[in-house]
């Protein structure tokens, strides 16, 4: 894809797809819970494409009709064996949910991926399924795995890392025994899991102490199935937002877009750098906080973040990188190891692509240093993405600023957001 200078700016009205996280979800937890559920607007990307194909093979009926996904749920453990092994393509969330719920199953299963996922690591799921007593085939700690589904036993877990697809592999697996579960997060990550069961009725309980998040799940409950409405995603609708702040003369609306405070971080670090953004209509859809958003171009100051937010914003680091390289002064951004093991090494792809348009940005250990230019001059248009959607949309928005850039590899941009490049033109956008 070429990303050619926007000829004026982005306007109007902009319609967000679905909200990834929470469309994984949507079809996790009713193809295990009992009945007949509806889900509005499900994101039909390739990552969820793969979880719904998933649950297919694992014997769940699944309807797809105009925008509406019909799942037929028969209960905790009514998944089947599959014949072949579950490919999970680059999807990461589907990788370690599903290592968790399918080591409490009574049978066995194999999930692989693609290059980019089988290097990610899955130790930080395998190990504290462990605890609970989960048996797996696999010496290198990466996919594919081989589960050896059986019954497991309550347990008592704290993670350190930050992760809310660890946290949420331990919470399906913990569904499935019999007994309470207590999983302490040291960082309090998206809570999409936690939201999703509590609609449909799980014995789920949530106490926050101090930094911790201290969640207890009894097991052995039947789920119940309920219909699901699910927001825009706020992680794709960043890339317009950031694109409406940096172009003159850019007034957009985006509707619906989940705004939950576990996720929300984008919104706060922008509002740091002097952004633009009303935020309107507060409410509640299927258990999640949503918003209707106004965001009017602004010129930005440069901000230092510290790692706390980094947990509130993982995956909007490389739409962030573009904004603060158009403020009026420099940004540090720090804590960002996590951006290491993402669909591809982020932090250094952010470094070596800003480099390439010229702009001065450094990695310090794993801090992220930006000192913005007034005008670019370009090194070399060709902008590695390694097939990462989000390093290819970023430095698409790039694009929109000091034009000509030929992003690598796009056709990942379908991982998360197929019409990412016609949604985009629609509003006034230049991509070929
Ligand atoms: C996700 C959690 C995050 C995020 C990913 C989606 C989820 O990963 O980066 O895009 O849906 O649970 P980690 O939990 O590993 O940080």
């Amino acid at each position: 894809m070429i990303s050619n200078k926007i000829t004026d700016s982005i306007n109007g009205e902009i319609k967000i797809p679905g909200d990834k996280s929470i469309s994984h979800r949507s079809i996790i937890i009713p193809s295990i819970s009992k009945g007949i559920t509806e889900i509005n607007n499900l994101l039909l990307s390739d990552d969820v494409l793969h979880t719904l194909k998933a649950f297919k093979l694992l014997g769940v009926k699944i309807i797809q009709e105009n925008n509406r996904t019909i799942i037929h749920g028969k209960g905790l453990n009514s998944l089947k064996k599959t014949l072949q092994n579950i490919y999970l393509g680059n999807s990461g969330t589907s990788a370690r949910l599903l290592t968790g719920l399918l080591a409490s199953q009574n049978f066995n299963s194999v999930i692989e991926g693609d290059d980019s996922l089988s290097s990610r690591p899955m130790k930080r799921i395998i190990e504290p399924l462990k605890l609970m007593g989960a048996e797996f085939d696999n010496k290198s700690g990466k996919l594919p795995l081989r589960i050896i589904g059986k019954k497991l036993k309550n347990s008592n877990i704290t993670i350190d890392l930050p992760s809310a697809q660890i946290k949420s592999g331990l919470i399906l697996a913990a569904l499935n025994t019999s007994g309470t579960s207590t999983i302490i997060e040291k960082n309090i990550t998206r809570d999409h899991t936690e939201n999703m069961l509590k609609v449909f009725g799980a014995n789920i309980d949530i106490e926050k102490k101090n930094t911790n998040n201290i969640i207890r799940i009894t097991g052995g409950k039947e789920l119940k199935s309920t219909n699901i409405d699910i927001p825009s995603d706020l992680s794709s609708c960043s890339f317009f937002i950031v694109a409406a702040l940096i172009n003159k003369g850019s007034k957009i609306i985006l509707k619906n877009i989940n705004i939950n405070p576990t996720r929300d971080g984008i919104l706060l670090a922008l509002s740091k750098m002097g952004a633009n953004i009303n935020i309107q209509n507060k409410r509640f859809m299927s258990g999640e906080l949503v918003a209707d958003l106004e965001v009017k171009y602004t010129e930005l100051n440069g901000c230092e973040l510290d790692s706390k937010i980094a947990k509130l914003m993982i995956d909007e680091y490389p739409i962030l990188s573009i904004a603060a390289a158009f403020a009026k002064s420099p940004s540090i951004f720090r804590g960002l190891g996590e951006l290491r093991v993402k669909e591809s090494d982020r932090l250094e792809l952010i470094r070596l692509n800003l480099n390439k348009c010229g702009c001065d940005c450094k990695v310090i250990n794993d801090d992220l240093l930006i000192k913005p230019l007034k005008n670019y001059k370009i090194v070399d248009n060709k902008i590695r993405t390694d097939f990462d959607h989000r390093i290819a949309m970023s430095f698409a928005i790039m694009g929109t600023k000091i034009g000509n850039l030929n992003i690598m590899d796009c056709d990942s941009i379908n991982t998360s957001f197929p019409n990412f490049p016609k949604i985009f033109n629609n509003s006034g956008g230049n991509f070929l």
